[in-house]
């Protein structure tokens, strides 16, 4: 196995990724925030099945945390990152500290209307103009040739669809499925955050909304279903739903009933940690 280099500079990145496309070889981009579980993985290992270079950023981007959100407890861990990115065969790690990425002066951000004005938008303001500022960063910097994100962050996944887009960036943007625990909790960073009794009931969300997502395919109304699961949900333990929702999967509108495309999203908090998770219902 080839060793990973790991670089902390925008020109080293681009020297190594100029580099290799200059000869030919294909490279996939896969930012992370870190704390790496196979879910990010997964990502990894699809970036080097389709091209012969995948790349990793890990930064926990500051502008994407609200004030009361947990960026100073986020958990960081670059050597043990480092080690499970090189035995998935990722050729290089980008891990720039704060003033690479944002130095004194920094004045610019991006942000995409429309698919922010539901879910994740509203329930995190100005979390997404962060995302979509250091994505539109990241993908400027590597220029890669695809890069890839994860259907866990489904509305995410369309913002970053929307601004490739939008801006015409050279990049293909590539959607990869949720990796999910045997109880069909979706792999997430934070769900070290939860106690055992709180795992236990955590894996109830992935299956309300796999069984509401049943339902709405057989031509339930959204509305008292919905009201229905969250109910459920706060019985079982969960402390609060910010949302839980049946959305167009490309615009992120909600319905009122299921159509071709559609998908149920969730966002529900148990203790301090808060989960997000959505399911295909047609
Ligand atoms: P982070 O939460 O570290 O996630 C990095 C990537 O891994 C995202 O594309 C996310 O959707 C994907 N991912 C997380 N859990 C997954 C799972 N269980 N299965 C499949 N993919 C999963 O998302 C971010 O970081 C940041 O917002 C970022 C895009 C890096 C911008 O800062």
């Amino acid at each position: 196995m080839t060793r990973m280099i790991i670089v902390r500079r925008v020109a080293d990145l681009r020297a190594h990724v100029s580099g290799w496309r200059g000869r030919g070889e294909s490279v996939g981009l896969v930012p992370t925030m870190g704390a790496l579980h196979d879910g990010h993985l997964s990502l990894v290992r699809r970036a080097k099945d389709d091209n012969v270079r995948a790349v990793a950023t890990i930064f926990v981007n500051p502008t994407q945390f609200g004030p009361n959100e947990d960026l100073s407890a986020y958990p960081r861990d670059e050597a043990g990152d480092a080690a499970k990115l090189e035995s998935v065969g990722c050729d290089l790690l980008f891990a720039p500290d704060v003033s690479e990425m944002y130095p004194a002066g920094f004045a610019t951000s991006v942000s995409v209307a429309g698919i922010t004005d539901h879910l994740d938008g509203i329930a995190r303001p100005g979390h997404f103009g962060g995302v979509a500022t250091i994505v539109a960063k990241l993908l400027l910097q590597a220029l890669p040739d695809r890069a890839y994100f994860g259907e866990k962050d489904y509305q995410q996944l369309q913002v970053i669809k929307r601004l490739a887009r939008d801006l015409d960036m050279p990049v293909e943007i590539c959607g990869v499925p949720t990796v999910r625990e045997a109880d069909g909790l979706a792999l997430s960073s934070r769900n070290r955050y939860l106690s055992a009794a709180e795992r236990q009931i955590a894996g109830l969300l992935p299956r309300a909304l796999a069984e509401a997502a049943q339902l709405l395919a057989d031509g339930r109304a959204a509305a008292p279903l919905l009201t229905d699961i969250e109910g459920r949900l706060i019985a079982a333990g969960f402390g609060s739903v910010d949302y839980i929702a049946l959305c167009d999967g490309m615009s992120l509108e909600p319905l009122a009933a299921a159509r071709p495309g559609s998908r149920i999203f969730a966002a529900a908090r148990i203790g301090r940690t808060r989960l997000i998770d959505n399911w295909p219902v047609l």
